[in-house]
C-alpha cells in the first residue's frame, strides 16, 4: 500500500472534520474543534507545517558511502530514530467511533514499541479511562510516556503512581492544558503551577520528568528550575491558545537558553523525515509527531503506523545521506541553509 492508499483508506474511519489529507497541514480542517483543527483564528496548525518547509537544507555528498545511523537513546530505552508519537485523547470526541482513548492509547503503543519508537500517552480527565489507557504498557515493558494534565495535586499523584507501577521510563505533564474549560470542570484547582509546585511535582516522580508545552526561553528555564529532565517545544497544535508563533520559530532561542542542560523535543507540524531533519538540525533533541500518526493508525492499525514510520526513517535516513551526515550528532545548524 502506497502513503496516498492508506490516507484514501483512513478517510472514511475518521470522523467527519478530519480529511486524512495526504499532507496534515492544518487547513482542511483548521478552525475546528471538537476536531483535529485549532482554536481561533485557526491557522496555527498549517502555520507549524508551513515554517518547517521555509527551513533549507545544505547538500554535500562529498563524505563516505555508509548507510546513515538514526538510532538513538531515550532515558535508557533505544529507539530506532529521535521520533516518537505525541499524546492525543478525547478520540470519539475528535475522531468519531472507531477508537476510544484506551483502544487507541493500547493500540497506539504497542504499534510503537514494535516499531522502535515511543508513544506518549494523553490523559481526558476520567481517572478510569486513564487507567484503560494505560493498560498495555506492562506487557511491552512499560515503552511509553503517560503525559498527565495539570490537575490539582492529589489526582496528578495518583496519576504517577499508575505510570509508576506500570513502567513507564519518564513522566511528562502538558502544561499548556492549564486552561482547558474541562479540567476546572473535575476540579477547580486543576490549572497553572508554580515553580514550587512543578519540583514538588517531580520530586514526587521521582523519575525522568518531560513538560509539554514550553514555547519561550523564560518558561524552558522555568522547567529547568523545576527539576525537568527534558521539555517539549509545543503550542498543542493550536488546541490550546490562537494567535501563537510556529515551534520551529522558537526553537532555535529555547535551545540557546537551555544550552544542553536538558533534552529538547518538538513538535507542531513535523510529517516528513525532511522535517525531522530540520528540527534535529535547529536542535532538538527528538521529535514528536501527533496527527499523522492517528491517521496512520485510524487507516491500518499497526501495519498503517509502520508504512508512515518507514517512510519518515527512509526520508531521514536519505536526507542524512546528502548532507553528509553519517549519524545524528552530524546534524547541526551548519546543514541548514543560512543559518
Ligand atoms: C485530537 C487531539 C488530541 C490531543 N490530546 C492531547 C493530550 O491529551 N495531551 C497532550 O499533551 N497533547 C494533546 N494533543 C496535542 C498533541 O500532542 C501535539 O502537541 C499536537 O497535535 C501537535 O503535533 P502535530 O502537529 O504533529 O499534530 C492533542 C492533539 C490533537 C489533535
Amino acid at each position: 500500500m502506497t502513503y496516498k492508499e492508506l490516507m484514501d483508506k483512513a478517510r472514511p474511519q475518521m470522523g467527519p472534520i478530519c480529511k486524512a489529507c495526504y499532507v496534515c497541514d492544518g487547513r482542511a480542517c483548521g478552525n475546528n474543534m471538537p476536531g483535529p483543527g485549532c482554536k481561533p483564528p485557526g491557522n496555527v496548525a498549517n502555520r507549524n507545517y508551513q515554517k518547517w518547509q521555509e527551513i533549507c537544507v545544505n547538500m554535500d555528498t562529498i563524505c563516505g558511502n555508509e548507510e546513515p545511523d538514526c538510532e538513538c537513546e531515550f532515558f535508557g530505552k533505544k529507539l530506532k530514530m529521535p521520533v516518537m508519537a505525541a499524546p492525543l485523547a478525547g478520540m470519539r470526541l475528535h475522531y468519531g467511533d472507531k477508537h476510544s482513548d484506551p483502544s487507541y492509547s493500547q493500540a497506539l503503543v504497542k504499534a510503537c514499541f514494535n516499531n522502535g519508537i515511543m508513544g506518549f500517552v494523553g490523559d481526558n480527565g476520567n481517572f478510569d479511562i486513564f487507567k484503560g489507557m494505560l493498560e498495555a504498557m506492562p506487557e511491552i515493558g512499560g515503552f511509553a510516556v503517560p503525559t498527565i494534565k495539570p490537575w490539582h495535586k492529589q489526582a496528578v499523584y495518583e496519576r504517577i503512581e499508575l505510570a509508576i507501577k506500570y513502567g513507564a521510563p519518564a513522566i511528562a505533564m502538558d502544561i499548556d492544558g492549564a486552561g482547558l474549560p474541562f479540567l476546572k470542570q473535575y476540579n477547580l484547582d486543576a490549572g497553572s503551577k508554580t515553580v514550587e509546585e512543578l519540583r514538588e511535582i517531580i520530586d514526587y516522580a521521582g523519575k525522568p520528568f518531560i513538560i509539554k508545552g514550553i514555547m519561550t526561553p523564560v518558561a524552558a528555564e522555568k522547567a529547568i528550575e523545576a527539576g525537568a529532565a527534558a521539555i517539549v517545544v509545543s503550542n498543542h497544535g493550536g488546541r490550546v491558545l490562537g494567535g501563537l508563533p510556529s515551534t520551529c520559530e522558537v526553537l532555535p532561542g529555547i535551545v540557546k537558553q537551555v544550552a544542553g542542560r536538558i533534552k529538547v523535543i518538538i513538535d507542531g507540524g513535523i510529517r516528513s523525515g525532511l522535517d525531522v531533519f530540520r528540527a534535529i538540525a535547529l536542535g532538538a533533541d527528538f521529535v514528536l509527531i501527533g496527527r499523522p500518526v492517528a491517521t496512520a493508525l485510524f487507516g491500518d492499525d499497526e501495519a498503517g503506523l509502520k508504512l508512515y514510520l518507514d517512510k519518515i526513517e527512509a526520508e531521514l535516513k536519505y536526507v542524512m545521506t546528502m548532507t553528509g551526515c553519517k549519524k545524528l550528532s552530524d546534524i547541526d545548524g551548519s546543514k541548514i541553509f543560512g543559518a
